[in-house]
């Protein structure tokens, strides 16, 4: 009798013991996946109730762990199916300009449940060779998102190529045109200290910047030199303007973006009909870099790579001022067309 119940205790005993196991199981694999495939939303529900219009945040919040599992090219078809997620033509695309801040704008603006960013720079309209490839091959180079996300991508160069207006607006004549600017001869410089790291890690020898700026025949700036082509904006937004009306663009300042990045991000938030949702939690100022970083979550944050923020070469004061005297009309014109003012020289 004895014996029996004793049996019978063990049994109940190990019954209990497997149900508490198998609990534990489920709970750590449970909070393990809620873990990947919705982490932390630190910016929704501090809103209040939602217009007709804007994006249902609760989906997007599998946006962080989930794409970036189908960004890896982990997911399946069947995962693609069921999550209805779809490789869309970018909405909006940073077209330039080239040392602008381009990076640290997309990267910020990634910060919003609602946008997906192509996280190269695609070059599908200003190259010829992958133009040629047709529509179909550059949708294909787009993540994975929501139908209600939207995708953006940048390549600088798109500014300031011939071609690509005309093509762009082939694909959609009403995509939005985000351009982000930096006080014009500083950008210049930023540009060359690009170039020349590049020559220095080839050990290759390089000219100084004012031997570049400056034609030495005629003591003027060089307008063949590309740095400084590239920082007469008007002349390449006139390019754009002969396809796109002005209200397809929005003016990023690329230097306030640098000290002061929110607003400048609200103003995108807004020019993007997105709802805000970017804030102050997500951008936190790193002491160590010199440039405010990312964070996305409690657990996730990131600073851009080492090779934005890079310690530009002295250059001669005269030169400085040439260049700026030059670029002042320039910029009057370009405030004027944009409608935007900056304190530049
Ligand atoms: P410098 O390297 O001259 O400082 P792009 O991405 O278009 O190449 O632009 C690079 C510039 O982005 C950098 O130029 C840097 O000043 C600027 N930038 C803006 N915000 C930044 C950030 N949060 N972290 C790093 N660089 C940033």
């Amino acid at each position: 009798m004895l014996f029996k119940q004793q049996a019978l205790l063990r049994q109940k005993l190990f019954v209990l013991g497997s149900l508490a196991i198998g609990s534990l199981l489920y709970l750590v694999a449970r909070v393990g996946s809620l873990d990947r495939l919705q982490p932390l939303c630190p910016i929704d529900g501090r809103f209040g109730p939602r217009s007709q219009d804007e994006i249902p945040l609760r989906a997007l919040q599998f946006k962080r762990g989930l794409l970036h599992e189908f960004r890896k090219g982990n997911a399946t078809k069947e995962q693609i199916r069921l999550h209805n997620l779809v490789q869309q033509l970018p909405k909006a695309i940073i077209i330039g300009v080239r040392k602008g801040g381009t990076r640290a704008l997309l990267e910020m603006l990634n910060l919003h449940p609602a946008v997906v960013k192509a996280s190269q720079e695609i070059h599908f309209f200003d190259n010829d060779e992958n133009y040629a490839k047709g529509i179909e091959w550059y949708r294909k180079k787009m993540p994975f998102s929501y139908p209600h996300q939207i995708t953006i991508e940048k390549s600088p160069a798109y500014f300031i190529t011939e071609e690509v207006p005309e093509r762009i607006y082939k694909m959609n004549s009403s995509i939005k045109l985000l351009i982000i600017v930096r006080e014009p001869t500083t950008r210049a410089i930023s540009d060359y200290t690009q170039v020349l790291e590049g020559k220095e890690r080839k050990n290759k020898t390089y000219y100084k910047f004012e031997k570049l700026a400056i034609d030495p025949n005629t003591c003027e700036v060089n307008t063949k030199y590309k740095a400084v082509r590239t920082s007469i904006y008007t002349k390449h937004l006139e390019r754009w303007l002969k396809y796109f009306p002005i209200e397809q663009f929005h003016i990023v300042d690329g230097d306030r973006l640098i000290t002061e990045p929110l607003p400048e991000l609200q103003l995108v938030e807004k020019f993007l009909n997105l709802p805000p949702r970017i804030s102050q939690y997500n951008l936190y100022f790193n002491a160590t870099r010199g440039f405010y970083c990312l964070r996305f979550n409690i657990v996730f944050n990131k600073c851009l790579a080492g090779s934005k923020g890079r310690i530009h070469p002295e250059v001669d004061t005269s030169v400085i001022t040439k260049l700026r005297k030059f670029f002042h009309p320039f910029n009057q014109k370009f405030y004027q067309i944009t409608g935007r003012t900056f304190k530049w020289p």
